[in-house]
């Protein structure tokens, strides 16, 4: 029997991504730059299973509901077709990512879906090819695929893909605020952003710029760039998603307590900056000497959980799943 495991963390990006030039290809309108955590693991075995009717997907141990079992479908139809093979899989997916925790699952689990698929149908893909089959499943999938620092280039599907990036070193805190599930997903607000907003062409201009800024910031090793620049953009990408038709607010005032405490205490000296992702909790960058204390002056907001760079997506050895 065909079988293969693999192992995949979510990733954070500084430069965003929001908003598609081709929603089947999932292409992004811009590229992003993101850091894979060494955290919140997902783990995912694909068994081919000639005989069964369809495909079966369990999350955690318990069967997956009608929409993300669609989705591992759909991207296992797209595996089936590089690989000239009909039979249908059994993928089981193991994800140590609290489900309240504000974290996107999507990225760290089509990633190592990507590589564990691949594997169980005996595909020999590079980073690259498998980048760009993880942005099928979800685009920030794609950078899941890099360890640490990594750029998602826009373009078209053969140009798409997450590559390493040299920078500075720094630790991201994850300050949780709010517990409750959002209102709109990622997928559909980027949808209705882009068909909505007067300010998305200039989003999307300008971002490529910001992409620009960022990579130089990276290779000139300057972590205050990188982080003035994480938090415009991430404020400029809220501010985008506010002007869609009708609005879409995901920052909760908790959220905007937390970007003033950012800046009070970058004022009092302690180097750090804010980012939000599509929810209200905050993620922050610090210097890895720094993020201790930062934890700690941010914990009279929320829970804080210090996270750092991690490995890209890997095959697992056999049997030890
Ligand atoms: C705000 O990758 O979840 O986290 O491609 O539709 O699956 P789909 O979207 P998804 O969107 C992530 C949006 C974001 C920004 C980012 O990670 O760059």
């Amino acid at each position: 029997m065909n079988e293969a495991s693999a192992r995949a963390y979510p990733n954070i990006a500084l430069i965003k991504y929001w908003g598609k030039r081709d929603t089947a290809l999932i292409l992004p309108a811009a590229g992003s730059l993101s850091l894979t955590l060494d955290s919140y693991a997902t783990t995912t075995t694909v068994r081919l299973d000639p005989d069964a009717a369809s495909d079966r997907f369990t999350l955690n141990g318990v069967p997956g509901a009608a929409t993300p079992t669609q989705r591992v479908t759909r991207f296992l139809d797209l595996v089936r077709e590089l690989a000239g093979s009909t039979a249908p899989a059994r993928v089981d997916s193991l994800s140590e990512i609290p489900t309240d925790a504000g974290l996107a699952s999507s990225a760290a689990g089509f990633a190592a879906l990507a590589v564990a698929a691949a594997g169980a149908y005996r595909l020999d893909l590079d980073d690259p090819a498998l980048s760009r089959l993880a942005r099928r499943g979800s685009g920030s999938a794609a950078r899941s695929i890099i360890p640490g620092l990594a750029v998602w280039h826009a373009g078209d599907d053969a140009a798409s893909y997450a590559e390493p990036v040299d920078g500075p070193a720094f630790a991201m805190i994850i300050l949780t605020l709010d517990r409750s599930a959002k209102r709109v997903s990622s997928r559909d607000a980027m949808v209705r952003t882009a068909g909505t907003s007067p300010f998305y062409d200039g989003w999307v201009s300008s971002t490529a710029q910001t992409l620009e800024d960022a990579l130089a910031a990276c290779r000139a090793n300057d972590f205050t760039a990188l982080g003035l620049l994480t938090e415009l953009h991430a404020l400029r990408m809220h501010a985008l998603i506010q002007s869609a038709d009708p609005p879409i607010r995901y920052l909760k005032p908790a959220s905007i307590a937390a970007f003033d405490r950012v800046e009070e205490l970058r004022t009092a000296g302690l180097e750090c900056y804010a980012t939000a992702d599509a929810g209200p909790n905050v993620v922050v960058i610090a210097r890895p000497a720094d993020a201790d204390s930062v934890a700690t002056e941010l914990a009279a907001l929320g829970e804080t959980t210090v996270v750092g760079a991690g490995p890209g997506a890997t095959l697992l050895p056999p049997g030890t799943a």
